[in-house]
Order: structure tokens, then sequence, then C-alpha cells
């Protein structure tokens, strides 16, 4: 199973590519989450990350590029994947054409998950993450337990969600008439109960 996660930020890419790991036995490949494991092992990539993502900017396309196609060559990669958080621009979707065409193992699915702006601001406002396990939390709709040690993106304060939004709606809006041209595009609600959403993506990716 080869799928692109799209979506706004907070929309729940993350928190469904784990349930789609489990069901698809593919790997997750979110470009947010190398970003930040580079920015804490203190890499120079990672430092450089850093300063446009704090500020709720994208990161240069050759940067991202470069991580994917490195990251498509591993061998668990092989049998499929799950990408979330990438592509975010065109020039970023041609690029991960023409790796997965010199793979010869072309996209199957683009999945978009729909929404509302003012639920997103709650979404990624009152986001944790356990930095032990990874495991996502939010305060209202999926509390954490006592003993997880949490964590709050800086990029997740009220002002910084509002440039991320203005920007994906600049910048990655743009994909989806690229993926809708070729067919590969299926919208879901991405709202209500986490498993109700999970459930429509695998009835959309054919079960
Ligand atoms: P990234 O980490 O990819 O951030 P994002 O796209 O903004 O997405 P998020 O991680 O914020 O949200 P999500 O959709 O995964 O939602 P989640 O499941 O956590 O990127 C961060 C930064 O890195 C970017 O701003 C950029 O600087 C850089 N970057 C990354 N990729 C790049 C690229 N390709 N090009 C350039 N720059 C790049 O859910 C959110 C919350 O909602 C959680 O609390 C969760 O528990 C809750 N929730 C989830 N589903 C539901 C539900 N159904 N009901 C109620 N609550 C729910």
């Amino acid at each position: 199973m080869r799928i692109v996660l799209m979506g706004p930020p907070a929309s729940g890419k993350g928190t469904q590519a784990k349930f789609l790991v489990q069901r698809y036995g593919v790997p997750q490949i979110s470009t947010g989450d190398m970003l930040r494991a580079a920015l804490a092992a203190g890499t120079p990539l990672g430092l450089e990350a850093q300063k446009f993502m704090s500020a709720g900017k994208l990161v240069p396309d050759a940067v991202v590029i470069g991580l994917v196609e490195e990251r498509l060559q591993l061998e668990d990669a092989k049998k499929g994947f799950i990408l979330d958080g990438f592509p975010r621009t065109v020039p970023q979707a041609d690029a991960l054409d023409a790796a997965l065409a010199t793979l010869k193992s072309p996209l199957e699915h683009v999945v978009q998950i729909d929404v509302p702006r003012e639920l997103l601001m709650e979404r990624a406002t009152l986001r944790r993450t356990d930095v032990r396990t990874g495991h996502i939390y939010h305060l209202k709709y999926s509390p954490p337990p006592p003993d997880a040690v949490l964590e709050h993106r800086e990029d997740d304060r009220e002002d910084k969600v509002k440039k991320r939004l203005d920007v994906y709606e600049e910048m990655t809006a743009a994909l989806l008439p690229h993926y809708q041209k070729k067919g590969l595009l299926r919208r879901i609600d991405g709202t209500g109960d986490p498993a109700d959403v999970t459930r429509r993506i695998v009835a959309a990716l054919g079960g």
C-alpha cells in the first residue's frame, strides 16, 4: 500500500497514520517527525529546519525532498509506506513522482483529511505528545494518563497555528488539483471519533 496522507495542520494525519501502519503493515514516513528528530539530535539539518518550523513556515523543498528520497530507499519502504505531511508543494509532489517512477512503485492513493478551521485550532493548541512513546494525546478529546511525559510543540501555540493554517491554504491546497487530475485523490471527513475517521479511510482505500 503506497499512500500519501494530506490535510491541514492538526487534521489527524499522525493519529490516522498510526492506525494505518497497524492495518497495512507499512511504515509511516512523517517529514515533521523526521525534522523534529533531527532537531532533537542537534544535527545541522535539524538546527536549520528549526528556523522555519518555529516560525510556522515550510522548510525549503530541497531539504525535505532529500530526506524523503533517502528514506524511500530503506528496505522497509519497499513493501509500501504512508507518507504523512509530504508532499506539501507542487515541486515536492513532482520530486515524489520522479522518485517513485525510478523505484517502479507509483502512488496508489492520496487521502485528504478535511476538518473545519475552527476545530483545527482547538486540536492543535490542546495537542500533547508523550515524549517517551510518541503517542499523540489531546487534553479534551484524548486525555493522557497521569504518568505521561508531555511535550507541547512550540509550533502549536495559537499564533503559530494560524500561520501554519495560512501557509497550508497558500501552498498545499494547490496539490489537490494535482492529485485529482491523476485520479488518486480521496477526500475524507476528518471530524468525529478517530475510529470512525479510520473506517472512512479504510473504506476509501478499498478495505
Ligand atoms: P508536521 O509535523 O507535518 O505538522 P502538520 O502537517 O502541521 O501536522 P500536525 O503534526 O500538526 O497534525 P496532524 O495532522 O498529524 O494531526 P494529529 O494526528 O497530531 O510539520 C511540522 C512542521 O515541519 C511544518 O510546519 C513545517 O515547518 C515542517 N515540515 C514538515 N513537513 C514538511 C514538508 N513536506 N515541507 C516543508 N516543511 C515541512 O492530531 C492533532 C490533534 O488532534 C491531536 O491532539 C489528536 O489527539 C487530535 N485528534 C486527532 N484526530 C481527532 C479526532 N478525530 N477527534 C478529536 N481529536 C482528534
